[in-house]
């Protein structure tokens, strides 16, 4: 190339081609082949400025001056959230296994009323027993007689299993876990409630129940 000599090379000046107006970095020659010095487009300057400007931003609102909570803050709180809505909302969830009858106004609410609606027909409105045994008395037909008691989970298979042959169906699919955890606590909480119109005791008597 013509326009190249030693002195340039090492130079570090533009130079400008007479012939093509090219301006060449000085000092940046390889096998003959010269880097141009092109102005960069100024799209693309505006977009290295805006994420400088965006970087900035991004660093004094997240980290320094906190003006938008960091993912670790929001996955708390969506956390707290989750525990506040299973607080209010009784979980699907039971260990029967382990499971005692409830004893707060809300679930014994709701268990009168799934009671109501769907046992009352053959255990009677007010649990005195109808198709059904009296639910209120200390005579069981499920109990466990080996140990003298009934529990809440020998009911509860009664009313998982069904006991088909005698008239009462399996709820199984009709009520979750919780709903018949429910609605046992409160046939629990109708011993001793002596309603009128009693059925006659059926099964034998238990001296420890609940
Ligand atoms: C169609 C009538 C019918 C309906 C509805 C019904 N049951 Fe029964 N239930 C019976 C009969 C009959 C028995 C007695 C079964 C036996 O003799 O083994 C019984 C027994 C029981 C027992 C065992 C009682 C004992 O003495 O051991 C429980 C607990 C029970 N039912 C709960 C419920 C619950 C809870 C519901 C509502 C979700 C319900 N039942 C709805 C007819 C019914």
């Amino acid at each position: 190339m013509s326009n190249t000599d030693e002195k340039n090379i090492h130079h570090g000046e533009p130079e400008i081609d007479e012939l093509t107006k090219n301006r060449f970095l000085g000092g940046h020659e390889y096998d003959g082949i010269r880097e141009l010095d092109n102005k960069l487009p100024s799209w693309w300057v505006w977009l290295f400025i805006i994420t400088v400007v965006f970087s900035a931003v991004y660093l004094l609102g997240y980290q320094v001056a906190g003006w938008w909570p960091s993912q670790k803050a929001e996955y708390e709180k969506e956390m707290a959230q989750l525990a506040e809505m299973k607080k209010s909302a009784p979980q699907n969830n039971v260990d029967v296994a382990t499971m005692l009858p409830l004893a707060d106004a809300a679930s014994l609410d709701a268990g009168k009323e799934t009671f109501k609606k769907i046992c009352s027909t053959c255990h009677g409105m007010n649990g005195q027993g109808l198709v059904g045994p009296d639910m209120t008395d200390e005579y069981w037909i499920h109990g466990d007689s080996l140990n003298n008691k009934v529990t809440i989970q020998d009911l509860y298979k009664v009313v998982i299993t069904g006991v088909l042959e005698k008239g009462m169906i399996s709820y199984k699919d009709q009520l979750s876990p919780v709903q018949i955890q429910q609605v046992l606590s409160y046939i629990i909480s109708l011993q001793g409630t002596k309603p009128a119109g009693a059925k006659a005791p059926q099964g034998r008597k238990y001296d420890k129940f609940g």
